[in-house]
């Protein structure tokens, strides 16, 4: 199997597993995740969201936090921002503190799109247009999130036609690089190559991300699914930390440790020091007050205690 040499990861903890968090979390923790993930070689951290406060109050700090990080050179720092408001708040501080990388998400699923940001598929892409526009004119990179690509909490399972359809407007209005993301992780192997063929008909092959939430164990087989088609970057989380206010009953992401180990086992380079990994995910899990959900991790620790 010709799998590809590297892979680059986003760590999406300290946005996606953060947003989904019961208790509040800090940020000077959030800050501390970003500087421990950076230290540990990541070079892209989805860091925070600049949506409602009312739908996701656990992201009102995203302006703290994006003047709290100390910026490391080579390491790119995105946002999710759903509309233009969203996008005039990123960029409101001064210039050093922009993203790197903003993130406009939408959704395979017309309930989801509905229940998550509040309108349809096509009014979606109506809201992103100006958004990726601006951010395209001041030098800001833009990338889409296709959620729901495999399976709906409310529509059950969505076809790749339905992927097909949102990658090709995505495309239409300049998105220049689209996930494929596994909600709520009910995705397997074969689905999600069919998810990845839909959108490498519209996108290039290094244009294309895999984000793949790990509630039926199935993450980490999605991943080498994906890497089998030469898919060479994933969205994972810290800790195994996610899910979405909107996705009930949908776990975290594949964890960034469980990820690393396994393409350090197939010779494939990340740049990320496992050991400085998952440290970072027991500082955020001690915040948390639980075990990092990672088996890497686990098994790690348990032979650093023996
Ligand atoms: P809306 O209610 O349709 O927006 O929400 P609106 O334009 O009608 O405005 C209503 C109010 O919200 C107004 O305030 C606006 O100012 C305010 P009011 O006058 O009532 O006081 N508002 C905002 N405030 C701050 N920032 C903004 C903003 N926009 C409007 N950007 C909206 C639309 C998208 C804002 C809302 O639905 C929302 O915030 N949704 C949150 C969705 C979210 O964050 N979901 C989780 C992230 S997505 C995810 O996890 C999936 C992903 O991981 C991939 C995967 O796994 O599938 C990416
Ligand atoms: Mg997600």
């Amino acid at each position: 199997m010709n799998y590809p040499s590297k892979v680059k990861i986003v760590d999406v903890g300290p946005r996606d597993g953060l947003q989904n968090e019961k208790r509040p979390v800090s940020a000077e923790i959030k800050i501390g995740l970003v500087h421990r993930l950076q230290d540990a070689g990541l070079k892209e951290i989805e860091v925070t969201s600049f949506v409602s406060p009312k739908w996701v109050p656990q992201m009102a700090d995203n302006a703290e936090v994006m003047h709290g990080i100390r910026r490391k050179p080579g390491v790119r720092y995105s946002v999710l921002t759903p509309n233009m408001k969203g996008f005039e708040a990123a960029i409101a501080a001064p210039r050093d503190e922009w993203p790197d990388e903003i993130v406009v998400f939408g959704a395979a699923s017309e309930a989801f799109s509905q229940r998550n940001i509040n309108c349809s598929i096509a009014e979606s892409i109506e809201r992103f247009r100006p958004v990726v526009e601006a951010a395209r004119d001041k030098g800001i990179y833009v990338r889409g999130a296709m959620s729901c690509a495999v399976g709906c909490p409310y529509e059950g399972e969505i076809p790749p036609s339905r992927v097909d359809m949102l990658a090709g407007l995505m495309k239409g209005i300049g998105v220049q690089h689209v996930g494929v993301a596994d909600t709520i992780g009910v995705a397997t192997p074969v689905k999600v190559q069919r998810a990845l063929e839909a959108t490498l008909r519209h996108f290039d092959i290094d244009d294309v991300s895999g984000h793949y939430h790990d509630t039926y164990g199935q993450a980490l087989g999605n991943t080498l699914a994906s890497l089998e088609m030469g898919v060479w970057q994933y969205d994972t989380s810290s800790a195994g930390l996610g899910g979405c206010p909107y996705a009930k009953g949908a776990t975290g992401n594949v964890a960034t440790e469980d990820v690393v180990y396994m393409l350090q086992g197939m010779g494939i380079e990340t740049g990320i020091d496992l050991d400085r990994l998952i440290d970072a995910g027991v500082y955020i899990s001690d915040a948390l007050g639980r075990k990092p959900n990672s088996r890497a991790s686990t098994a790690i620790l348990n032979k650093r205690a023996a």
